[in-house]
C-alpha cells in the first residue's frame, strides 16, 4: 500500500467549497501524480479527501469490496442531486440504495482514473470537481466506456449528508464499526460531506480504533505530557479565568476549590470577572485574599467596570497573551472544581481545546452537548447519557463545551484560531463553539476521571440577604455540605438514638451553626417582628392563644423551602423515633422566635397545635445569652443549654404541656414548627 498526499503545503485556489461550488484543483493534482502511474496495470487507486473522511479498514477489505463491484471506477453515491439538480432526470434509477454522485471518494484502476481526470485536459481550479465527475456519469457512452458504478449501498463509501439515519455505530469486541442498517453494509470511508461534518466528528470518536467497548478510549493515550512528575518551576504557566455572569448559589465554596486547586500559586495568573453587585464583596475578599496567596498576578473586572460578558472572555485572552501565558484555564461560577488535580489533569490530556465534563448533580445537564440543530443549539446524542453518566469514558470530540475548559497557548496565539465569542446576539459559549465548528476546529470534551460538579443556578433569588438558603431542593448536595449539621446523617443511621433528654423528647443535630447565623441574620434584615400579643394577623382567625414575638417563614417567602426541609430532613427522624407513625410532614406555622429580657422573654405553660413539634436552638447558650430552654411540666423535665442547630422533637397536643423557660441576658433565637397539626 502506497499513500500519497496530494497538494499538502500548496495554496488552495478551488474556491471556498463550503459556500458552494470548488474543488476542480483536486482533479489537477490527482492528473499530476497519475502521470507517474498510469502504465501500471495492477495498480489500484482510491482517491479520497482527507479533512471530512474517516478510514475504518485496510487495503485488503477495500479491495476485495472493489473487486465484488465489478466496475472499473466505483464512486461513492449521496442522496441529493448536487452541485446541479437539472442532472437529476440524467441518472439511471436506483432500485435500491443511493442515486446520486458524490466525488469525495472513488476507486479505480490507474490507467481509467488517468484518462477520466484527461478527459478535457486541466480544470479551471475553482471550478466544480463533483459536477466534472457527474457529467461524465450522466452521459451513457462515457459511464460504459470508463466502466463506472456507484457504490449506492455503501460498501464501500459513506457519503453521511442527508444519511445520518441510515448509520449506526456497532460495538465490537476489538473495534467499532459504521453499519449502514438499511442496506446491512459496513462501509470504510466514511465522509462528513457538507454540513454532516459534527456527526462525523461524533462518529469518529469511536471509529478506527478511537474507542471499543472492552478496551474502552484508546485514542486517549496520545500525546499526553507529563504533568505529574515534573518540577514545579517547569510547569506550564496557566491564566485562571473565572467568569460569575450572573448570580450564583454556592459561589463561596467554588471560589474555595479554585484556590485549592493542587497547581503552584507561582505558575499561575488570576483574571476574574463578575457582572453581579450582589458577590461584589465575596468577591473583592477572595481576589484580596489571591493577592497575598502568591499568584503571579490577579487582576479583578468588577461590575463596575461595565464590561460585558463576551469582551471579558476575550480580555482574559489578550492577558494571557500578554503575560506569556502557556495555557487559559477557564472557570465559570456555577463550576465546582471538586478534584483539586483538575487543572493538572486537563494540561496532562493536553488537546488544544478542551472541556472537563461534570453535570449538575443527578441531573443530565453538563458541560458539553453531543450534537448540535442545524440553528446551533442543543440537541441530544446517541451516546450523550452514556457519557454523562460516565459508562463510556474517553476524550470526545463535540461541537460545544462550556463551562471549564483549558485552551492552548497554541490555539490562543492564532488569531484565527483563538476563541471569538462574539457570533450574532448569542450566548458567550454558544458563539465561541459556533465559531470553532464553522471553521472545523475540534473542541475536546473529557470524562476519564471525575472533575467536580455544577450548581444550579435558575431562579436565584439575589434581593435576599442569604439566597443560598432558598436553594435547597435545588442544589440538595451543596446546601447539605453548608446548612445541614455535619452530624446529621450519622445520628439518623445510629440504630437508637442517645439522646433523649426527657421522656418521648428527642434531641438531633440538624442544621449547621452557618445555617443558624444566615437565618438569624435574615429575620433581622428583614426586621418585622410580631409584638407577642394575642391579636394576630399572620394567621387564619387572626388570634394567637400562646403569643411570642416571631417572624412566620411565610412572611419572608421561605415557607415552601422549610416544607422541603421538614419533609427531607425532619421527617424520617420523627418516623424512626415514633415507631409507626407516618408523618406527612404538613406545618401551616413554621417560625422564628426572639426571647429577650427587655421583650418577651419566656412563654408561658401551653400545648403546641401539634401532633409533634420541633424547636431548633439557633444560637449559643452562655455566650449569646442567658437561661431560656423548655420545661415539660408533666415529667417536671428541663432541657437548657440547648444547642445550636440541634433540633428538639416533642409530641404536641396532649402529653407535653410545656413552657419556655425566661431568658435573663442577652438574645435567645428559636425555629420552630408545628408539623401535621
Ligand atoms: C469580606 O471580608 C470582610 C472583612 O474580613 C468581612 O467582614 C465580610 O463579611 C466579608 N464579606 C463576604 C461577603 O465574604
Ligand atoms: C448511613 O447509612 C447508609 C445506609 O445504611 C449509608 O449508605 C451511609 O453511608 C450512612 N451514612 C453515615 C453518615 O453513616
Ligand atoms: C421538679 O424538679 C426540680 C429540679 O429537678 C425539683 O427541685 C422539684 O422539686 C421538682 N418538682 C416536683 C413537683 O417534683
Amino acid at each position: 500500500v502506497h499513500l500519497q498526499v496530494l497538494g499538502m503545503g500548496q495554496e488552495w485556489e478551488g474556491g471556498v467549497m463550503a459556500e458552494g461550488l470548488g474543488g476542480g484543483q483536486k482533479i489537477n493534482l490527482l492528473r499530476e501524480e497519475l502521470k507517474h502511474h498510469n502504465h501500471n496495470p495492477n495498480l489500484v487507486v482510491l482517491f479520497s479527501d482527507s479533512y471530512d473522511v474517516v478510514f475504518t479498514g485496510g487495503a485488503e477489505e477495500l479491495l476485495q469490496k472493489y473487486q465484488k463491484l465489478k466496475a472499473r471506477v466505483v464512486f461513492g453515491a449521496e442522496t441529493s442531486c448536487w452541485p446541479d439538480p437539472s442532472l437529476t432526470d440524467l441518472y439511471p434509477r436506483v432500485s435500491y440504495g443511493y442515486r446520486f454522485l458524490n466525488s469525495g471518494g472513488f476507486m479505480g484502476d490507474a490507467a481509467t482514473l488517468y484518462d477520466l481526470v484527461s478527459l478535457n485536459g486541466p480544470v479551471p481550479p475553482a471550478s466544480d470537481d463533483q459536477l466534472y465527475y457527474s457529467k461524465i456519469f450522466v452521459d451513457q457512452k462515457l459511464r460504459e466506456k470508463f466502466g463506472i458504478k456507484l457504490d449506492s449501498q455503501c460498501k464501500i463509501f459513506q457519503n453521511l449528508n442527508h444519511n445520518s439515519a441510515d448509520v449506526s455505530l456497532k460495538f465490537k469486541s476489538g473495534d467499532t464499526r459504521l453499519v449502514n442498517t438499511v442496506f446491512q453494509t459496513r462501509p470504510v470511508v466514511i465522509h462528513g460531506n457538507g454540513p454532516s461534518k459534527v456527526l462525523l466528528t461524533s462518529l469518529s470518536n469511536y471509529l478506527a480504533k478511537s474507542w471499543t467497548m472492552d478496551e474502552g478510549c484508546l485514542s486517549c493515550a496520545e500525546g499526553k505530557k507529563d504533568i505529574f512528575n515534573i518540577d514545579d518551576s517547569e510547569l506550564p504557566v496557566v491564566m485562571v479565568a473565572v467568569f460569575v455572569e450572573t448570580g450564583t448559589p454556592f459561589l463561596e465554596e467554588a471560589l474555595q476549590k479554585i484556590a485549592r486547586l493542587d497547581y503552584p500559586k507561582t505558575r499561575m495568573h488570576l483574571f476574574l470577572h463578575s457582572q453581579v453587585p450582589k458577590h461584589g464583596a465575596l468577591l473583592s475578599n477572595w481576589t484580596k485574599a489571591a493577592t497575598k496567596a502568591g499568584y503571579l498576578s490577579v487582576t479583578h473586572v468588577t461590575h463596575d467596570d461595565k464590561l460585558k460578558e463576551w469582551h471579558a472572555r476575550a480580555r482574559a485572552v489578550t492577558e494571557c497573551l500578554a503575560v506569556a501565558c502557556d495555557a487559559l484555564f477557564s472557570v465559570d461560577g456555577d463550576v465546582h472544581l471538586d478534584n483539586p488535580d483538575t487543572l493538572k489533569l486537563l494540561l496532562h490530556h493536553n488537546r488544544p481545546i478542551l472541556g472537563a465534563i461534570m453535570t449538575r448533580l443527578g441531573r443530565a445537564w453538563s458541560t458539553f452537548w453531543g450534537a448540535v440543530t442545524h440553528d446551533g443549539f442543543y440537541a441530544r446524542s446517541t451516546d450523550y447519557m452514556e457519557i454523562v453518566n460516565g459508562n463510556r469514558r474517553g476524550i470526545w470530540a463535540v461541537p460545544y463545551i462550556s463551562g471549564v475548559y483549558l485552551i492552548q497557548k497554541s490555539v490562543l496565539e492564532d488569531e484565527e484560531l483563538r476563541p471569538n465569542y462574539i457570533h450574532n446576539l448569542f450566548d458567550a459559549d454558544i458563539a465561541m463553539a459556533t465559531n470553532y465548528r464553522a471553521k472545523d476546529v475540534l473542541m475536546y470534551a473529557v470524562n476519564l476521571e471525575h472533575y467536580g460538579h455544577l450548581v444550579d443556578n435558575a431562579l436565584y433569588p439575589v434581593d435576599k440577604l442569604h439566597p443560598d438558603l432558598w436553594h435547597v431542593a435545588m442544589n440538595r448536595e451543596d446546601w447539605e455540605a453548608r446548612y445541614l449539621h455535619p452530624d446529621y446523617y450519622k445520628a439518623l443511621n445510629l440504630s437508637t438514638l442517645n439522646e433523649l433528654p426527657c421522656p418521648d423528647v428527642y434531641w438531633f443535630p440538624v442544621f449547621s451553626e452557618r445555617f443558624c447565623t444566615d437565618l438569624i441574620e435574615t429575620m433581622e434584615d428583614y426586621g418585622e417582628w410580631s409584638g407577642g400579643k394575642n391579636t394576630d394577623e399572620r394567621i387564619s382567625g387572626g388570634y394567637e392563644n400562646v403569643p411570642t414575638v416571631d417572624i412566620h417563614m411565610t412572611q419572608i417567602g421561605f415557607q415552601q423551602e422549610a416544607l422541603w426541609i421538614l419533609k427531607e430532613y425532619i421527617k424520617p427522624l420523627a418516623e424512626k423515633v415514633y415507631l409507626g407513625y407516618t408523618s406527612d410532614a404538613r406545618a401551616d406555622l413554621i417560625f422564628v422566635v426572639r426571647y429577650r429580657p427587655t421583650e418577651q422573654s419566656f412563654l408561658r405553660p401551653h400545648h403546641d397545635s401539634s401532633t409533634y413539634t420541633i424547636n431548633v436552638g439557633l444560637n449559643r447558650p452562655g455566650i449569646d445569652y442567658e437561661g431560656g430552654g423548655a420545661r415539660f411540666i408533666r415529667y417536671n423535665c428541663s432541657v437548657v443549654d440547648t444547642r445550636m442547630g440541634w433540633a428538639l422533637m416533642h409530641p404536641g397536643r396532649l402529653t407535653h404541656y410545656h413552657e419556655g423557660l425566661q431568658t435573663t441576658k442577652g438574645t435567645r433565637y428559636i425555629l420552630v414548627a408545628f408539623i401535621d397539626n
